[in-house]
Protein backbone atom coordinates (compact mmCIF):
# COMPACT_ATOMS: atom_id res chain seq x y z
CA UNK A 1 0.00 0.00 0.00
CA UNK A 2 1.60 3.35 -1.30
CA UNK A 3 0.86 6.06 2.06
CA UNK A 4 -1.29 8.34 -0.62
CA UNK A 5 -3.54 5.34 -1.48
CA UNK A 6 -4.51 5.03 2.86
CA UNK A 7 -7.78 5.69 3.89
CA UNK A 8 -8.36 7.63 7.06
CA UNK A 9 -11.26 7.59 9.11
CA UNK A 10 -12.41 10.16 11.87
CA UNK A 11 -14.07 10.25 14.07
CA UNK A 12 -16.10 13.46 15.25
CA UNK A 13 -14.69 15.46 11.99
CA UNK A 14 -16.78 18.54 12.04
CA UNK A 15 -14.88 20.45 14.10
CA UNK A 16 -11.90 21.20 16.30
CA UNK A 17 -8.75 19.07 15.61
CA UNK A 18 -10.99 16.74 13.80
CA UNK A 19 -11.59 19.06 11.55
CA UNK A 20 -8.45 20.27 11.12
CA UNK A 21 -7.39 16.25 10.79
CA UNK A 22 -9.60 15.64 7.58
CA UNK A 23 -8.78 18.67 5.84
CA UNK A 24 -4.25 18.36 6.34
CA UNK A 25 -5.02 14.48 5.78
CA UNK A 26 -7.14 15.56 2.30
CA UNK A 27 -4.38 17.65 1.30
CA UNK A 28 -1.80 15.05 1.79
CA UNK A 29 -3.98 13.20 -1.21
CA UNK A 30 -5.68 10.52 1.39
CA UNK A 31 -8.89 9.60 1.10
CA UNK A 32 -10.67 10.95 4.26
CA UNK A 33 -14.26 9.53 6.07
CA UNK A 34 -15.55 11.36 8.94
CA UNK A 35 -18.06 10.49 11.17
CA UNK A 36 -20.59 13.31 12.73
CA UNK A 37 -23.77 13.17 14.49
CA UNK A 38 -25.02 15.40 12.18
CA UNK A 39 -24.14 15.37 8.71
CA UNK A 40 -26.81 18.53 7.37
CA UNK A 41 -24.74 20.15 9.97
CA UNK A 42 -21.14 19.54 9.15
CA UNK A 43 -21.81 19.79 5.76
CA UNK A 44 -22.52 23.21 5.87
CA UNK A 45 -20.20 24.59 8.65
CA UNK A 46 -16.82 22.74 6.79
CA UNK A 47 -18.16 22.61 3.00
CA UNK A 48 -14.13 22.18 2.10
CA UNK A 49 -14.68 18.37 3.44
CA UNK A 50 -16.57 17.27 0.24
CA UNK A 51 -15.69 19.79 -2.43
CA UNK A 52 -12.04 18.04 -1.51
CA UNK A 53 -13.30 14.35 -1.60
CA UNK A 54 -13.98 13.53 2.16
CA UNK A 55 -17.25 11.64 2.76
CA UNK A 56 -19.85 11.90 5.49
CA UNK A 57 -20.83 9.17 7.83
CA UNK A 58 -23.90 10.00 9.85
CA UNK A 59 -22.80 8.14 13.24
CA UNK A 60 -22.59 8.21 16.76
CA UNK A 61 -19.83 6.29 18.29
CA UNK A 62 -21.59 6.52 21.53
CA UNK A 63 -24.28 4.61 20.39
CA UNK A 64 -25.06 1.10 20.88
CA UNK A 65 -25.66 0.62 17.12
CA UNK A 66 -21.62 2.43 16.47
CA UNK A 67 -20.13 -0.83 16.57
CA UNK A 68 -22.07 -2.24 13.65
CA UNK A 69 -21.97 1.12 11.37
CA UNK A 70 -17.72 1.14 12.45
CA UNK A 71 -17.39 -2.88 11.26
CA UNK A 72 -19.38 -1.83 8.30
CA UNK A 73 -17.52 1.52 7.26
CA UNK A 74 -14.23 -0.60 7.75
CA UNK A 75 -14.88 -2.91 5.54
CA UNK A 76 -16.31 -1.03 2.76
CA UNK A 77 -14.11 2.01 2.69
CA UNK A 78 -10.89 -1.02 3.50
CA UNK A 79 -9.74 1.93 6.54
CA UNK A 80 -6.42 1.71 7.06
CA UNK A 81 -6.08 4.73 9.99
CA UNK A 82 -8.40 4.82 12.06
CA UNK A 83 -8.82 7.97 14.33
CA UNK A 84 -10.88 8.03 17.99
CA UNK A 85 -11.16 11.77 17.83
CA UNK A 86 -14.37 12.21 19.22
CA UNK A 87 -14.83 13.70 22.47
CA UNK A 88 -16.01 16.33 25.30
CA UNK A 89 -15.43 17.24 28.46
CA UNK A 90 -17.63 16.80 31.54
CA UNK A 91 -16.38 19.18 34.80
CA UNK A 92 -17.18 18.54 37.99
CA UNK A 93 -16.34 17.42 41.68
CA UNK A 94 -16.86 13.75 42.39
CA UNK A 95 -19.58 14.18 44.87
CA UNK A 96 -21.22 16.42 42.53
CA UNK A 97 -21.72 14.30 39.72
CA UNK A 98 -24.21 11.72 38.84
CA UNK A 99 -23.76 8.52 37.82
CA UNK A 100 -25.63 8.85 34.63
CA UNK A 101 -23.36 12.34 33.60
CA UNK A 102 -20.35 9.42 34.38
CA UNK A 103 -22.14 6.74 31.63
CA UNK A 104 -22.55 9.45 29.10
CA UNK A 105 -18.94 10.88 29.72
CA UNK A 106 -17.91 6.91 29.20
CA UNK A 107 -20.53 6.30 26.12
CA UNK A 108 -18.26 9.12 24.23
CA UNK A 109 -14.77 8.63 25.41
CA UNK A 110 -14.53 5.23 26.17
CA UNK A 111 -17.22 2.78 24.96
CA UNK A 112 -17.13 5.09 21.53
CA UNK A 113 -13.33 4.73 20.65
CA UNK A 114 -13.41 0.92 22.18
CA UNK A 115 -16.30 -0.33 19.30
CA UNK A 116 -14.23 1.64 16.51
CA UNK A 117 -11.30 -0.02 17.43
CA UNK A 118 -12.61 -3.20 17.90
CA UNK A 119 -14.71 -2.99 14.89
CA UNK A 120 -11.26 -1.88 12.37
CA UNK A 121 -8.67 -3.96 13.57
CA UNK A 122 -10.29 -7.40 11.63
CA UNK A 123 -9.74 -5.11 8.35
CA UNK A 124 -6.31 -3.67 9.70
CA UNK A 125 -4.92 -7.31 10.30
CA UNK A 126 -6.11 -8.79 7.49
CA UNK A 127 -3.95 -6.17 5.75
CA UNK A 128 -1.28 -6.54 8.14
CA UNK A 129 -0.74 -3.25 8.60
CA UNK A 130 -2.64 0.39 10.28
CA UNK A 131 -2.58 2.59 12.94
CA UNK A 132 -4.60 3.28 15.69
CA UNK A 133 -4.66 6.78 17.04
CA UNK A 134 -6.14 8.14 20.10
CA UNK A 135 -6.61 11.88 20.31
CA UNK A 136 -6.54 11.54 24.72
CA UNK A 137 -5.07 14.45 26.85
CA UNK A 138 -3.05 15.58 28.84
CA UNK A 139 -5.80 14.54 31.38
CA UNK A 140 -5.20 11.24 30.39
CA UNK A 141 -2.25 10.97 31.97
CA UNK A 142 -3.13 13.74 35.07
CA UNK A 143 -6.05 14.27 37.21
CA UNK A 144 -6.83 17.40 37.89
CA UNK A 145 -9.73 18.50 40.85
CA UNK A 146 -12.99 18.57 38.74
CA UNK A 147 -11.97 16.53 35.90
CA UNK A 148 -12.27 13.34 37.42
CA UNK A 149 -15.12 12.33 35.61
CA UNK A 150 -12.77 13.24 32.19
CA UNK A 151 -9.68 11.88 33.38
CA UNK A 152 -11.31 8.61 34.30
CA UNK A 153 -12.74 8.39 30.97
CA UNK A 154 -9.15 8.98 28.93
CA UNK A 155 -7.26 7.05 31.14
CA UNK A 156 -8.97 4.32 30.40
CA UNK A 157 -9.14 4.44 27.10
CA UNK A 158 -5.41 5.18 27.15
CA UNK A 159 -5.20 1.50 28.72
CA UNK A 160 -7.33 -0.20 26.08
CA UNK A 161 -4.88 1.81 23.33
CA UNK A 162 -1.60 0.88 25.66
CA UNK A 163 -2.86 -2.82 26.07
CA UNK A 164 -3.63 -2.99 22.04
CA UNK A 165 -0.43 -1.58 21.01
CA UNK A 166 1.26 -4.47 22.66
CA UNK A 167 -1.25 -7.11 21.28
CA UNK A 168 -0.58 -5.77 18.15
CA UNK A 169 2.97 -5.07 17.34
CA UNK A 170 3.75 -8.34 15.87
CA UNK A 171 0.41 -8.18 13.15
CA UNK A 172 1.71 -5.09 11.23
CA UNK A 173 -0.38 -2.51 13.54
CA UNK A 174 0.83 0.60 14.85
CA UNK A 175 -0.93 2.80 18.06
CA UNK A 176 -0.59 5.86 19.02
CA UNK A 177 -1.72 8.23 21.52
CA UNK A 178 -1.88 11.90 20.81
CA UNK A 179 -2.02 13.86 24.33
CA UNK A 180 -2.97 17.63 23.72
CA UNK A 181 -3.25 20.40 25.90
CA UNK A 182 -4.96 22.91 25.44
CA UNK A 183 -5.71 23.76 21.81
CA UNK A 184 -7.46 26.21 20.26
CA UNK A 185 -10.90 24.80 19.44
CA UNK A 186 -14.81 24.95 20.07
CA UNK A 187 -14.16 22.29 22.93
CA UNK A 188 -14.30 24.53 25.89
CA UNK A 189 -17.42 25.96 24.65
CA UNK A 190 -18.81 22.72 25.28
CA UNK A 191 -17.79 21.28 28.44
CA UNK A 192 -20.44 20.04 30.65
CA UNK A 193 -20.92 20.02 34.47
CA UNK A 194 -23.21 18.92 37.09
CA UNK A 195 -26.88 19.51 36.08
CA UNK A 196 -27.76 19.66 39.75
CA UNK A 197 -26.66 22.78 40.35
CA UNK A 198 -27.01 26.17 39.11
CA UNK A 199 -23.54 26.65 39.33
CA UNK A 200 -21.86 23.14 39.01
CA UNK A 201 -20.92 22.82 42.04
CA UNK A 202 -23.23 22.05 45.30
CA UNK A 203 -22.23 24.54 48.78
CA UNK A 204 -19.70 21.98 50.23
CA UNK A 205 -17.43 22.92 47.50
CA UNK A 206 -17.59 26.53 47.48
CA UNK A 207 -14.03 28.03 47.56
CA UNK A 208 -12.21 24.79 46.76
CA UNK A 209 -10.56 23.35 43.90
CA UNK A 210 -14.02 22.53 42.35
CA UNK A 211 -15.56 25.88 42.43
CA UNK A 212 -12.14 27.44 40.99
CA UNK A 213 -12.28 24.33 38.10
CA UNK A 214 -15.94 24.50 37.33
CA UNK A 215 -16.52 28.76 37.29
CA UNK A 216 -13.19 28.14 35.44
CA UNK A 217 -14.57 26.16 32.55
CA UNK A 218 -18.07 27.56 32.36
CA UNK A 219 -16.86 30.98 31.85
CA UNK A 220 -15.24 30.50 28.62
CA UNK A 221 -17.38 31.54 26.50
CA UNK A 222 -14.58 32.35 24.03
CA UNK A 223 -10.97 30.44 23.65
CA UNK A 224 -8.35 32.46 26.00
CA UNK A 225 -5.20 34.13 24.93
CA UNK A 226 -3.56 30.87 27.58
CA UNK A 227 -4.62 28.52 25.13
CA UNK A 228 -1.59 28.31 22.63
CA UNK A 229 -2.31 24.97 20.62
CA UNK A 230 -2.68 25.19 17.12
CA UNK A 231 -5.07 22.21 15.96
CA UNK A 232 -3.46 22.74 12.17
CA UNK A 233 -0.04 22.27 13.30
CA UNK A 234 -1.42 19.60 15.88
CA UNK A 235 -2.87 17.70 12.67
CA UNK A 236 0.19 18.14 10.54
CA UNK A 237 2.87 16.97 13.39
CA UNK A 238 0.30 13.79 13.63
CA UNK A 239 0.08 12.61 9.72
CA UNK A 240 4.22 13.26 9.67
CA UNK A 241 4.51 10.58 12.71
CA UNK A 242 2.45 8.14 10.65
CA UNK A 243 4.51 9.28 7.34
CA UNK A 244 8.10 9.20 8.88
CA UNK A 245 7.53 6.12 11.29
CA UNK A 246 7.36 6.22 15.18
CA UNK A 247 9.14 4.32 17.58
CA UNK A 248 6.82 5.67 20.96
CA UNK A 249 3.49 5.37 22.19
CA UNK A 250 2.69 8.51 23.81
CA UNK A 251 2.92 12.03 21.85
CA UNK A 252 2.34 15.07 23.93
CA UNK A 253 1.30 18.32 21.69
CA UNK A 254 1.57 21.30 23.16
CA UNK A 255 4.20 23.56 25.73
CA UNK A 256 1.47 23.13 28.82
CA UNK A 257 1.06 19.46 27.97
CA UNK A 258 5.17 18.74 28.13
CA UNK A 259 5.29 20.79 31.68
CA UNK A 260 2.11 19.13 33.04
CA UNK A 261 3.59 15.94 32.16
CA UNK A 262 7.51 16.78 33.30
CA UNK A 263 5.48 17.64 37.01
CA UNK A 264 2.98 14.22 36.90
CA UNK A 265 5.96 12.01 36.12
CA UNK A 266 8.12 13.31 39.11
CA UNK A 267 5.40 13.31 41.20
CA UNK A 268 5.15 9.85 40.31
CA UNK A 269 9.29 9.48 40.94
CA UNK A 270 9.03 10.85 44.63
CA UNK A 271 6.27 8.69 45.30
CA UNK A 272 8.17 5.60 43.96
CA UNK A 273 11.23 6.98 46.14
CA UNK A 274 9.29 7.67 49.48
CA UNK A 275 7.70 4.15 49.10
CA UNK A 276 10.28 1.70 47.57
CA UNK A 277 11.46 0.07 51.28
CA UNK A 278 7.79 -0.48 52.15
CA UNK A 279 7.06 -2.15 48.39
CA UNK A 280 10.31 -4.31 48.72
CA UNK A 281 9.21 -5.26 51.75
CA UNK A 282 6.36 -6.88 51.49
CA UNK A 283 7.74 -10.04 49.05
CA UNK A 284 7.48 -13.51 51.22
CA UNK A 285 10.57 -14.71 53.16
N1 LIG B 1 -9.20 21.35 22.42
C1 LIG B 1 -8.51 20.99 23.50
O1 LIG B 1 -8.00 21.84 24.25
C2 LIG B 1 -8.31 19.53 23.80
C3 LIG B 1 -7.33 19.19 24.75
C4 LIG B 1 -7.10 17.86 25.04
C5 LIG B 1 -7.81 16.88 24.39
N2 LIG B 1 -8.76 17.21 23.46
C6 LIG B 1 -9.49 16.11 22.81
O2 LIG B 1 -9.53 16.32 21.43
C7 LIG B 1 -10.67 15.67 20.87
C8 LIG B 1 -11.34 16.63 19.89
O3 LIG B 1 -11.80 17.75 20.60
P1 LIG B 1 -11.79 19.23 19.97
O4 LIG B 1 -10.91 20.06 20.79
O5 LIG B 1 -11.54 19.17 18.52
O6 LIG B 1 -13.28 19.68 20.33
P2 LIG B 1 -14.55 19.97 19.40
O7 LIG B 1 -14.22 21.02 18.42
O8 LIG B 1 -15.67 20.19 20.36
O9 LIG B 1 -14.79 18.62 18.59
C9 LIG B 1 -15.24 17.47 19.22
C10 LIG B 1 -15.83 16.50 18.20
O10 LIG B 1 -16.33 15.38 18.93
C11 LIG B 1 -17.67 15.12 18.61
N3 LIG B 1 -18.47 15.10 19.85
C12 LIG B 1 -18.55 16.07 20.79
N4 LIG B 1 -19.45 15.72 21.74
C13 LIG B 1 -19.93 14.51 21.37
C14 LIG B 1 -20.92 13.66 21.94
N5 LIG B 1 -21.57 13.96 23.07
N6 LIG B 1 -21.19 12.51 21.31
C15 LIG B 1 -20.54 12.18 20.17
N7 LIG B 1 -19.62 12.97 19.56
C16 LIG B 1 -19.33 14.12 20.17
C17 LIG B 1 -18.19 16.25 17.73
O11 LIG B 1 -18.69 15.68 16.53
P3 LIG B 1 -20.15 15.98 15.95
O12 LIG B 1 -20.76 17.10 16.74
O13 LIG B 1 -19.92 16.36 14.53
O14 LIG B 1 -20.87 14.69 16.07
C18 LIG B 1 -16.97 17.11 17.43
O15 LIG B 1 -16.64 17.10 16.07
C19 LIG B 1 -11.55 15.26 22.05
O16 LIG B 1 -11.44 13.86 22.25
C20 LIG B 1 -10.95 16.00 23.23
O17 LIG B 1 -11.12 15.30 24.44
C21 LIG B 1 -9.03 18.51 23.16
Amino acid sequence: MTVTSQTWLITGASSGLGKSLASEALRAGYKVIGTTRDVGKAAASYPDFSENGGIWIDLDPAQNDSYDRFVKCSQEHNVDVLVNNAGYAFIGGVEDTSESEVRDQMDVNFYGPLRAVRACLPVMREKGSGHVILISSGAGFIARPGRATYSASKFGIEAVHESLSHEVKTLGIKVLIVEPGAFRTPFSSRIITPARFDNGFSEAYKGTAVEQMVVGSRQLTSIPDYVKGDPDKAARAIIKATVAGYDYLRMPLGTDCVIALESKIADLQRDLEATRSIATSTDVD
